[in-house]
């Protein structure tokens, strides 16, 4: 992958400029531009370059990523596999801005989330991108319902009633909306999780063993709606899974081992 995977993407770049219009917007103005559209550089919605993730120092030193590069087509569903600690989730941490990578760099399309300070990175992360966690990380004090609307009511977004009805529905958990996580099954709450991140429409959600907890019916019913999600919405999926029932429903599967990426298909 080259250096700049530019997607047709509207995250705002801050760009100083006395005409105040963006360049894209000029460049069409302009009566000398090249045509528009005709000569892109290939489309990501999300990549990673080169990515090195290192915990710790010295000889205790645990190389959890070595040298990952990927790219991310909008609107498509990719699965992330391989054997326990190869580093599928830390690369998810570090695709979706929550943490920062040794070396290498990370693009949420044409925003190089290295060039952001610690605030716009978190208020690119809150606009464009959902995540589940392995953990799930659901607040105890809240309902499910409240937990799935928490995100939007923190960036002072309105709640689609609507959307939260149907996601209610198509994640299995209606009837569960005023129970607290600690009256939720591990699957219920993993369900609770996903709404969480979709909840927002982000335009990418990653979700980190989306069916680790469910039932073959359940995951059946979850990776329908991931699907839906993708067909429907034109939202970019990225999960991990070590389900071969799961994955098979991926467009692309990334098979990861000692923090690098081994062979895809
Ligand atoms: N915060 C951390 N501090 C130190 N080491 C870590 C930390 N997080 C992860 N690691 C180590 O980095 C490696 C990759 O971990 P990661 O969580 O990405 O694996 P994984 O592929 O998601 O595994 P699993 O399938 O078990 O969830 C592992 O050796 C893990 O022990
Ligand atoms: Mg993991």
């Amino acid at each position: 992958m080259t250096a700049h995977p530019h997607a047709d993407d509207p995250t705002p770049v801050p760009e100083s400029d006395a005409t105040g219009i963006e360049p894209q917007t000029r460049a069409v103005m302009t009566p000398s531009a090249p045509p528009a559209l005709e000569i892109r550089e290939p489309v990501a919605i999300v990549a990673g370059e080169d990515l090195y993730k290192r915990y710790g120092h010295g000889p205790g030193a645990v190389h959890a990523l070595n040298g990952v590069s990927l790219a991310i087509a909008p609107g498509s569903f990719t699965a992330i596999m391989g054997p326990s600690g190869s580093g599928k989730s830390t690369l998810m941490h570090l695709l979706a801005g929550l943490d920062t990578p040794s070396s290498g760099e990370v693009w949420i399309g044409p925003t190089r989330l290295g060039d952001l300070g610690e605030a716009d990175r978190t208020r690119l992360r809150r606009s464009r991108i959902g995540f589940v966690f392995q953990t799930f990380n659901l607040l105890g004090m809240l309902t499910a319902e409240q937990n799935i609307t928490l995100p939007l009511r923190i960036a002072g977004r309105p709640v689609d009633r609507e959307w939260l009805d149907w996601l209610l529905i198509a994640t299995g958990i209606a009837d569960k909306r005023r129970a607290r996580p600690a009256e939720l099954s591990g699957g219920e709450q993993q369900r609770v999780a996903l709404a969480r991140a979709l909840m927002g429409k982000p335009a990418i959600v990653f979700a980190d063993e989306p069916t680790g907890n469910l039932d073959s019916v359940n995951t059946d019913t979850i990776l329908t709606m991931l699907r839906r999600a993708v067909g429907d919405l034109g939202q970019t999926i990225v999960i991990v899974t070590h389900d071969p029932q799961a994955a098979a429903r991926a467009d692309r599967i990334v098979f990861l081992e000692d923090g690098r990426i081994i062979r895809e298909t």
